[in-house]
């Protein structure tokens, strides 16, 4: 392993009747002026806006309200609610929503206190020095932001959409009820699970020597997600299934399964690349470029694909060659996907080839991407193209 220090501060709330017990104590730790930070009102569709400011408005908290967070939320969203948060001096944000509104809180709470532009956070390797505590209340199992430090803010105007992370931007809290995501639609189960299978394959294709118990946890994740995936899509009110995936979510990416591991994260570079310019899902975008991912850097570890195709997807080795059942593992990959209904080329958003070009020199702007295999500009643009 390397060596690791792990830290993660956010006090997660997970099951029922949580947000009720517990969320007016949490907020009151730290003000009494609350700003709800959400997206595009499906929270209101399902009685989570009401019980939240009920429960805020019947303990003297002041409510203020910030609403219309975009998924793939824009900078100059965050612009608006930094202004806000300093006009009305507000003490803490509860985000309520799915990852969007999660990372735009976070850009929102390192602005506030930032004389810059919170842009330096994200174009630049700038890290705040202090940040508005935020917690956040989950509707959408993806992200993993609930109880991450990261955030991924699009900058609209110079297409450009860019992760930061820093220790100050952990939720100081997370509530997360699966039966606050059973009204998000089928598409959006499905790209929520693209997107923590993702997470854990980003993890998981590392030469990182002697992680053998944080493979096992890895390939656990992967295969309970695969377990659970068809359920939730079938039966969205499925509570179980809904809360295992959710969990498996917030375990993709929270540090926890893959500590003291370098994980590779170049498909997540390239996917950004593409919604910057396209504004398309994070886990479409990803379900097609993971399996063109695997395909190009096969031979830089194939040890690996086949651990991923026996262990995960089970397939039958008996007279095959490693590099044969490692192949039939990206396969395994790309079924797995598009049996979730998830698209398999860039085509299918109606992408063509006109900006590849664009996209690989700005995925390597700072230098070569990921690090299972070090990938330049030409190798970008060939997996864009494949
Ligand atoms: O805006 P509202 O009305 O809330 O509707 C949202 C949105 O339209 C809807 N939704 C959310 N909860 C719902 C619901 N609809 C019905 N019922 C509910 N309970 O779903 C739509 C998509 O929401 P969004 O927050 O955009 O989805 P997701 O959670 O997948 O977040 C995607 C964003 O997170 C970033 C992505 O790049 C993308 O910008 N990521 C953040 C990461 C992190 N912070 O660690 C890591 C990821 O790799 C990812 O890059
Ligand atoms: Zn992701």
């Amino acid at each position: 392993m390397n060596p690791f220090v792990f830290w993660n501060p956010t006090v997660l709330y997970y099951g029922q009747n949580q947000i009720e017990q517990h969320l007016v104590s949490e907020v009151k730790k730290y003000g009494s002026k609350v700003l709800l930070v959400y997206g595009g009102g499906s929270i209101k569709t399902f009685g989570l806006y009401d019980k939240v400011v009920n429960l805020l408005k019947s303990a003297d908290i002041t409510v203020f309200e910030f609403s219309g967070v975009e998924p793939n939320p824009r900078l100059t969203t965050v612009h608006r609610a930094i202004e806000l948060c300093r006009q009305e001096e507000i003490d803490l944000l509860l985000a309520v929503g799915g990852g969007s509104v999660l990372d735009a809180t976070k850009a929102i709470a390192a602005g506030v206190p930032y004389e810059g532009d919170v842009w330096d956070f994200y174009q630049t390797q700038k890290r705040p020095n202090e940040a508005l505590p935020f917690g956040t209340i989950l509707t959408l199992a993806a992200t993993g932001s609930e109880m991450n430090s990261g955030g991924v803010i699009t900058n609209w105007e110079t297409k450009e959409k860019i992760g930061s992370s820093s220790p100050l931007t952990f939720p100081k809290f997370s509530f997360c009820d699966a039966e606050n995501t059973f009204t998000v639609s089928r598409e959006q189960t499905m790209y929520g699970i693209v997107d923590m299978f993702s997470h854990v394959l980003e993890a998981y294709f590392s030469h990182t020597p002697n992680t053998f118990l944080q493979e096992r946890l890895m390939e656990s994740v992967m295969q309970t997600i695969i377990e659970n995936a068809q359920k939730v899509l079938d039966h969205p009110h499925d509570f179980a299934a809904r809360e295992t995936i959710m969990y498996c979510g917030t375990m993709a990416l929270n540090g926890m399964i893959s500590m003291g591991v370098q994980g590779d994260w170049a498909t997540h570079a390239i996917e950004h690349e593409v919604s910057a310019i396209y504004d398309i899902p994070h886990g479409g975008g990803l379900a097609i470029l993971f399996p063109n991912w695997m395909n190009y850097v096969l031979d830089a570890g194939i040890d690996r694909f086949y651990q991923l195709a026996t262990r995960v997807f089970h397939i039958d080795s008996a007279g095959k060659s490693q590099r044969e059942v490692a192949q039939e593992g990206i396969l395994a990959v790309r079924r797995f996907f598009t049996s979730l209904g998830a698209p398999r080329a860039l085509s299918d958003y109606q992408i063509g080839a006109q900006e590849i070009e664009r996209m690989a020199e700005h995925a390597v702007r700072i230098g070569p991407i990921g690090h299972y295999k070090k990938l330049e500009r030409e190798d970008v643009a060939a997996i864009l193209r494949a």
